[in-house]
């Protein structure tokens, strides 16, 4: 921000400067002239004119490579009869936690994107006023607060919009077992299985929807947590009613929960595998190459549950060496009563069982 208040600073002392130099007889005439004839530069705040600038929605729902626009709008009051030049800036706070960065500057047509945002952002400017933020393939950790700022000399305003994926929350719990993974291996653990670390907001939206896990693990902003839907005495006991159990914050390098991971729609397809033999781990992973794919893993076997109602009641290995079967319509000996991906840990990888592959779209 240091750099929106350096340029108004520059204007006063000019404004000033041709006060005192150009006309001591009637500044008054010399200014409002100046004002009204529209050149764009003169300061709008000195006119009683002000800015302003709303964003008609809080939040955005969108699903991983998809699009999204975040609404922005400014206007002035008194209405101005000729344009003026602006400065925008979309900036974003990622969920979780995390400083804001740049995503994008524009001044008139001219416009600069950032980092990972170079190539798929731009503002719309479909009407006078509109500088809407569309987005493009979005990707899983693009959920955060977006902000639209816009600068006329001394004014600056601004509103902000939440982006959120439609997606699923899994729990994850790595091989070698229970309360193994630090802050960064969780978040390795998620990026592996096609994943991100999940946010409260989306561990919050799970546990509404029925998610219960008696297992503490890392959210994206660095605090461990665990969602509790049926009160039990392992889990915090009888008393305590449901909700979200938190333990803070946790020291990210010294202590080791398990994860809760997000995950998006699939740009491709999860299937169990038509095989007339059973596999071991490593003829499991040949027999998807040979069908034109890849073993799929667990958080494309979540998102398949979750979003396209995959329902097959044969355990099948996955990626990570862990076996799991997704059930969306419960029955006899396809586990308990609820919906859900049923987990068999991760049995020794000579064991023979079937397979669920993934096929990518762009194939
Ligand atoms: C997203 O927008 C681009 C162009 O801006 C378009 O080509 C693409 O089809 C859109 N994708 C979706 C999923 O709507
Ligand atoms: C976000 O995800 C993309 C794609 O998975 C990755 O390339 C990028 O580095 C990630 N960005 C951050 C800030 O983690
Ligand atoms: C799976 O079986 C093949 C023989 O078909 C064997 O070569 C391989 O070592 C076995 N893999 C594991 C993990 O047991």
């Amino acid at each position: 921000t240091m750099f929106h208040y350096l340029q108004p600073l520059l204007g006063v002392q000019l404004f000033l400067s041709c006060w005192a130099q150009a006309v001591p007889g009637d500044p008054n005439h010399f200014f409002y002239h100046d004002l009204l004839s529209g050149n764009g530069n003169g300061e709008i705040y000195f006119n009683g004119v002000k800015l302003f600038v709303e964003s008609t929605q809080r939040s955005v729902f969108a699903v991983r490579g998809g699009n999204a626009t975040l609404s922005c709008r400014y206007w002035y009051e008194p209405e101005l009869t000729s344009p003026r030049q602006v400065r925008v800036k979309w900036s974003w706070v990622p969920a979780g936690e995390g400083q804001e960065v740049d995503v994008l500057v524009a001044i008139g047509t001219r416009s600069r994107s950032f980092g990972d945002f170079r190539g798929r952002v731009r503002l719309r400017q479909d009407f006078p006023g509109d500088a809407a933020l569309v987005m493009t393939e979005l990707q899983l950790n693009d959920t955060g607060r977006y902000r639209c700022e816009v600068v006329d000399g001394l004014e600056d305003k601004s509103s902000s919009v939440d982006l959120e994926l439609r997606g699923v929350v899994f729990p994850y719990q790595p091989p070698h077992g229970r309360y193994h993974l630090s802050f960064l291996e969780a978040q390795q653990a998620c990026e592996e299985q096609d994943s991100t670390l999940a946010t409260f907001e989306q561990l919050f939206h799970s546990w509404k929807e029925g998610l219960n896990w008696c297992n503490a693990g890392w959210l994206a902003d660095g605090t461990v947590q665990y969602p509790i839907t049926q009160p039990r005495v392992p889990c915090g006991g009888h008393d305590l009613a449901p909700g979200i159990r938190s333990y803070g914050r946790r020291h990210r390098h010294l202590h080791h929960y398990d994860a809760f991971c997000f995950s998006s729609s699939l740009q491709g397809e999860v299937y169990y595998l038509q095989h007339p033999l059973k596999l071991n781990l490593t003829e499991a992973q040949e027999a998807c190459q040979e069908d034109g794919a890849v073993i799929a893993k667990v958080g494309q076997l979540y998102a398949a549950w979750k979003l396209t109602g995959l329902d097959r009641c044969d355990a099948g290995w996955l990626a990570d060496g862990s076996l799991r079967y997704p059930i969306t319509k419960p029955r006899t000996n396809c586990g308990p009563s609820e919906p859900g991906v049923r987990s068999f840990g991760f049995p020794p990888p000579q064991h023979k069982h079937g397979v669920y592959c993934f096929r990518s779209a762009d194939v």
